[in-house]
């Protein structure tokens, strides 16, 4: 696929899927700018993917997505750097898992104000500059779980079911200004997300899944540069599911 040149934004890129989608693309031809709640993950993420792809732009910032003003700052830094913004991936995200009884205020506010506010703002700040280009393309990360809920992730499941909300709505507020606006739901992704999960949790998912594997970060970054390049020309306000079968 050729991204060459493309300006790309991706949230919470530090590692996991993130990080990959940067490193794909990178491969690509993409200029790549990254932020991440800590200084150091920006910071080493850089570097790593730099030394991958020493001919490259890499912009790094430490941001959290959830607080309008670190947006600001981050894409007017992104916008002094490159110049413009052609596509938006808004990965970055947080789970909070219990049940619902037992779920505190501050995990229901913290899981949303990172997943869906965190999306709201970024996709705000970043559509002011592609409504001036008349020209754009946002991939937001939802997840299965906001198409069929789950059991421990009320928080989670309601934040990405939100994005998928949001995605549908700026699809059809953005379309005559010729910005798509798309969603990604991963299944089960082989991260550090998902890594902190039981081995029976892992087991019993595993077996509902048709295709029987978990998926790699490359499967989801994949699906994510297809929505987000000219090849996904003429698809907006849609989720596409990378799922394995384990939702239908
Ligand atoms: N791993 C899975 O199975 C899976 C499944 C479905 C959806 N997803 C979604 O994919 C995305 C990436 O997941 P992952 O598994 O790579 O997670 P991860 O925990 O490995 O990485 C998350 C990244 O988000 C960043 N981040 C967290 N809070 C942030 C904030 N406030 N501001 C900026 N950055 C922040 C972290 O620094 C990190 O780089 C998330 O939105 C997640 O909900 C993951």
């Amino acid at each position: 696929m050729n991204l060459n040149n493309k300006k790309v934004i991706i949230t919470g890129a530090a590692r996991g899927i993130g990080y990959e989608i940067a490193r794909e693309f990178l491969k690509a031809g993409a200029e790549v700018a990254l932020c991440s709640t800590t200084e150091e993950g920006a910071k080493k993420a850089k570097e790593n993917l730099l030394k991958e792809f020493p001919s490259s732009k890499v912009y790094a910032q430490k941001t959290d997505v959830s607080k309008e003003t670190e947006v600001q700052n981050f894409v007017d830094n992104v916008l002094k750097e490159f110049g413009g913004i052609d596509i938006l991936v808004n990965n970055a995200g947080i789970t909070r898992d219990t049940l619902a009884i037992r779920m505190t205020e501050q995990d229901w506010d913290a899981v949303l104000n990172v997943n869906l506010k965190g999306t709201f703002l970024m996709s705000k700040a970043v559509l002011k500059i592609m409504m001036k280009a008349k020209s754009g393309s946002i991939v937001n990360m939802s997840s299965v779980v906001g198409q069929s809920g789950n059991a421990a992730q009320a928080n989670y499941s309601a934040s990405k079911a939100g994005i998928i909300g949001l995605t549908k709505s700026l699809a059809k507020e953005f379309a005559s200004r010729n910005i798509r606006v798309n969603a990604v739901a991963p299944g089960f992704v082989k991260t550090d997300m998902t890594d902190k999960l039981s081995d029976q949790i892992k087991e019993q998912t595993l077996a509902l899944i048709p295709l029987k594997r978990f998926a790699t970060t490359t499967d989801i970054a994949k699906a994510v540069m297809f929505l987000s390049s000219d090849d996904g020309g003429y698809i907006t306000g849609q989720v596409l599911a990378v799922n394995g079968g384990l939702y239908i």
